[in-house]
């Protein structure tokens, strides 16, 4: 019913690197210098995939919505090659100075994850010579050897700073872990159990499997990297920069635009960001809801032609909220599903993870939006 597999035609892309057919010209922005403290891990390739999450049946009482990411799967186990410290995980090449290295790259996705406030940077390495394969232009995949890195600041903090490494070739093959950082900031340990109310912040760093929650509900990890996301002009690594440096198996025709006007556009793009994750095509979260909150480039056309819109405004809610007419009731944010669940911390709060405090500007952002919507 819904596409999801995560086939990889990295195959086709091994084999064109190999016939040099891809190599990246010299002024590739993020091509690497070499130097690179983990160039050599090699992780083992037997390490398991975290067991499916069972789905219930559909038919459930819509008035008893499952607790959704029950029964945890394990942590997995940590490879051993990988490791332990930020310092060694190739984002400084002098951590002491806190200089970037100089085949990292940083880059801000147009619209972020709201995390409790917290600030963020980003970064992204990729191995020299090697191209994100973009045969669906909605779900990137990314080459063996890639590294994203995001930093978070909580109240001034610097707390924590998330790795996202594919150290195999396969999608199974990505390494998800946050470092903390110690009270001097002279050191970030990793933390796969995660850790609550860090440095005397109310931040907490998510456990190694909750990064999993979001980050596998898509065909291959990255989420802030994709079409949508960097098809901007302010700072950092954009859509255009990776096209013109040939990094992209299939670029675009054209830069993809989200449609509407400022209010409908942040509203799409809010939803996108902290919804699309688990709201997607690709992930499980369809056997339960039928909600694709995730842009596709193909229905950008209008704002009544993305997959937002479609599955959402005027449509029935499969696992009802009291108090809600529909998933979006257009003209009235007060009885739409949407808005409800994203102003609670009851059982139908979304998300479900990665908030303690309900974020009132994303609120008022979709609520002006669905509230200019014709009846
Ligand atoms: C609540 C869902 C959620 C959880 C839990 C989560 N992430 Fe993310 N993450 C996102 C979203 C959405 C983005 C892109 C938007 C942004 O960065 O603001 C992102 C971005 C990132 C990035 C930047 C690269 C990219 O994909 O854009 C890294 C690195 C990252 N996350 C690592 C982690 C790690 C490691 C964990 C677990 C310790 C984790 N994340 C937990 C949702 C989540
Ligand atoms: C970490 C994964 C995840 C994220 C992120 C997430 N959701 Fe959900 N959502 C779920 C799951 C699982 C369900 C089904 C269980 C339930 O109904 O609570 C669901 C159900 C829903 C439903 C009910 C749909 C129906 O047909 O009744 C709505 C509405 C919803 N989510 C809105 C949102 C919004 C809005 C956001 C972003 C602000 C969001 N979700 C982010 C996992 C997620």
């Amino acid at each position: 019913m819904t596409p999801r597999t995560t086939s990889v035609s990295l195959s086709v892309l091994a084999a064109l690197l190999a016939a040099g057919v891809l190599a990246c010209e010299s002024e590739a922005p993020i091509e690497s210098g070499g130097g690179d403290a983990m160039d050599e891990p090699g992780p083992p390739s037997d390490q398991p995939a975290p067991p499916e999450e069972p789905s219930p049946p559909r038919d459930d009482p819509p008035d008893e919505p499952e607790p959704p990411d029950e029964p945890e799967p394990p942590n997995e186990p940590e490879p051993p090659e990988l490791p332990d410290t930020l310092s060694d995980t190739g984002l400084y090449s002098d951590f002491a100075a806190q200089t970037i290295a100089d085949d990292v790259r940083e880059f801000q996705p147009q619209f972020a994850l709201w995390t409790d406030g917290a600030t963020k940077r980003r970064w992204i390495y990729l191995p020299p010579n090697s191209q994100i394969d973009t045969s669906d232009m909605d779900f990137w995949v990314f080459p063996e050897g890639t590294k994203l890195w995001k930093e978070f600041t909580r109240d001034g903090v610097r707390v924590e700073t998330r790795l996202l490494f594919k150290h195999g070739p396969t999608t199974a093959d990505w390494y998800m872990v946050a470092y903390a950082w110690s009270e001097d900031q002279r050191e970030a340990t990793a933390v796969p159990d995660g850790a609550d109310d860090v440095l005397g912040t109310q931040h907490d760093i998510p456990r190694q499997r909750d990064c999993r929650k979001c980050h596998d509900r898509v065909p291959d990890v990255g989420l802030g990297v994709s079409a949508v996301q960097l098809s901007h002009d302010g700072p950092g690594l954009t859509l255009a920069e990776l096209v013109s440096a040939g990094v992209l198996s299939e670029p675009p025709a054209e830069l993809p635009v989200v449609p509407g006007d400022a209010s409908a556009r942040s509203a799409l793009g809010y939803l996108h960001s902290n919804c699309g994750s688990c709201h997607n095509a690709y992930s499980d979260v369809q056997d339960k809801v039928d909600m694709r909150l995730w842009l596709t480039v193909d229905g950008l056309d209008a704002v009544e032609t993305t997959s937002t819109y479609v599955t959402s405004v005027g449509q029935p809610q499969l696992r009802d909220v009291p108090g809600a007419s529909a998933l979006i009731e257009p003209g009235s944010a007060a009885t739409s599903a949407v808005v409800l669940r994203m102003d609670t911390f009851d059982s139908v709060q979304m998300p479900r993870l990665g908030r303690e405090i309900i974020d009132t500007d994303g609120l008022e952002t979709i609520s002006a939006w669905i509230d200019s919507l014709p009846r």
